[in-house]
């Protein structure tokens, strides 16, 4: 049995915001945003906007790919570090509006490597027999959890959701293989410090800009390339295949040069690499689902074509997965 993506979907905000939008926001160039991280502009959703509301259209667009009913979804999972609220989860919320009552819902925390701990997470669920079909979806409103007088991390961020339908098949076509990753002892690198119980909202954590957040950026980077070496290496391992079998290479989209590092590494030609960070920047646990939907929807995707999936974020965490389409 294997688990096998038949909808991909994906819903970005209309508001664009360009680079010289932050140099009237943040002491930045247009240029240092562009030459140091590849982002051009990014979508920022309205002030009405939650998590929720941009996980729906994503989600509907990934069913109707699909052709399959809400009604025939078994579980739903939401990786978002942005939820509507503590809880309910965001996934419960999503349930409600899509009307998928027979399904179970939960919110996956792991930062911008939450899509595919949330895939990974599926696929055990659907080959070891316990659900058919499930909806996962990455969805993120970073602009309100960004410090917008941080010019370190303001410039980095954006906000989008994408989405997938899987579903139990058999045969050769599917995930073949996920690899998950955590190393706690680099849980400071990159935070949300306060909002939760260890800082409880007051006035005090709201003027230091405690709910907001905190990045070591250039640390960030070289771990960011190191780990995602090793799980891209692990992952062809398993498979017995190598990087010139990748028909594409679908990474999380922080930054340009982590992809462009990550990709001369495996000796991999950017044709083969798919990239929105230049549109969206980093949204978070959306990003792959996001360029996923463009790379089908574009038909880069054919049948039987090798992907491999890379993620890397807070927590540390890292994964990377392997599918044959
Ligand atoms: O999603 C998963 C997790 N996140 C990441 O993967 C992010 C990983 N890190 C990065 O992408 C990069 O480290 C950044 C894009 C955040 C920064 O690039 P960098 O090449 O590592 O720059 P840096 O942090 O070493 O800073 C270089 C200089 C500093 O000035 P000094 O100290 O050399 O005078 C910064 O203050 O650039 C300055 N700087 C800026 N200048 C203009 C930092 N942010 C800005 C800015 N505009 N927005």
């Amino acid at each position: 049995m294997r688990t096998r993506i038949i909808g991909t979907g994906a819903y970005l905000p209309k508001r664009v915001m360009t680079n010289r939008d932050l140099e009237r926001i943040v002491e930045t160039t247009e240029n240092w945003i562009l030459e140091r991280t590849g982002i051009r502009e990014r979508r920022i959703a309205d002030e009405d906007e939650a998590a929720s509301d941009l996980a729906i259209p994503a989600a509907r667009r990934a069913l109707e790919m699909a052709r399959l009913n809400e009604k025939d979804l078994d579980l739903i999972m939401v990786a978002t570090i942005t939820p509507d609220m503590f809880f309910p989860s965001t996934a419960c919320l999503v349930q409600d509006r899509l009307g998928a009552y027979q399904a179970a819902a939960f919110d996956l925390s792991a930062a911008c490597s939450g899509f595919l701990y949330a895939l990974s997470v599926a696929d055990q669920y659907i080959r070891n027999g316990v659900y058919k079909n499930v909806l996962i979806i990455g969805s993120e409103v970073m602009s309100r959890i960004v410090d917008w007088t941080d010019r370190n991390t303001c410039v980095l961020f954006g906000d989008g959701a994408g989405a997938v339908v899987l579903q139990r098949t058999k045969g050769e076509h599917g995930i073949l293989s996920t690899h998950l990753h955590s190393d706690g002892r680099l849980w400071d690198l990159i935070q949300v410090p306060g909002g939760g119980s260890r800082i409880p909202p007051s006035p005090s954590m709201l003027a230091e800009r405690k709910p907001y957040i905190k990045m070591k950026g250039n640390e960030t980077f070289k771990v960011a390339v190191r780990t995602l070496e090793e799980a891209v290496y692990e992952t062809l391992k398993t498979a017995h295949v190598q990087p010139s079998d990748l028909s594409l290479l679908i990474p999380h989209q922080a930054n340009l040069r982590i992809i462009q590092a990550v990709a001369q590494r495996l000796g991999l030609p950017m044709e083969k690499v798919v990239l929105n960070v230049d549109r969206y920047g980093n949204t978070s646990a959306a990003s792959i689902p996001i360029a996923l939907d463009e790379a089908v929807r574009q038909g880069r995707v054919k049948d039987g074509d090798l992907l491999l999936f890379e993620a890397f974020g807070a927590g540390l965490t890292w994964a990377s997965a392997l599918v044959r389409w």
